[in-house]
């Protein structure tokens, strides 16, 4: 399950809990400044998969979108996010690790791990999202 935390309460309790090696850190490329956006946490025993290179999950961020977000992990200590709904016509994504990038199953659209279109049909990138080393994405300020 998600938490709802400021970043900087996050950062001071994750320090102390020693968060920083269980999980991951996203921050929002254009966000506002440390200790104003709202985050949400995604821990790797919540999220299993993710903890593996290889591995992904879904999160939905605290903001008034809701916005759905897809979080890779693609090489050790990397982690991606970029919006979780493709550009083409909302379909849900998937990571392939294979490929070591974001795929659309409902029409075949590809995404680089920057968002950036590699294959169409979709033509606009995906909104992508920086990735530290704790254990929280941070969503829009609402
Ligand atoms: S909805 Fe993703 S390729 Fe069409």
């Amino acid at each position: 399950m998600s938490e709802e935390v400021s970043r900087r309460g996050f950062l001071s309790e994750g320090a102390g809990l020693g968060a920083l090696a269980a999980g991951l850190l996203l921050g929002e490329r254009q966000a506002a400044a440390a200790g104003e956006a709202q985050v949400v946490a995604l821990s790797f025993s919540e999220h299993k998969d993710l903890a593996k290179v290889g591995g992904s999950a879904q999160a939905t961020l605290p903001d008034k979108a809701k916005t759905e977000i897809i979080v890779a992990h693609p090489e050790t200590d990397r982690f991606v996010c970029c919006q979780g709904r493709c550009t083409h016509a909302n379909g849900v994504l998937a990571y392939d690790a294979k490929l070591k990038k974001f795929v659309c199953p409902d029409h075949g659209s590809r995404f680089e791990l920057d968002g950036a279109v590699a294959n169409g049909p979709a033509k606009k990138p995906l909104r992508s999202f920086d990735a530290d080393q704790a254990v929280v994405v941070r969503g829009d300020k609402t």
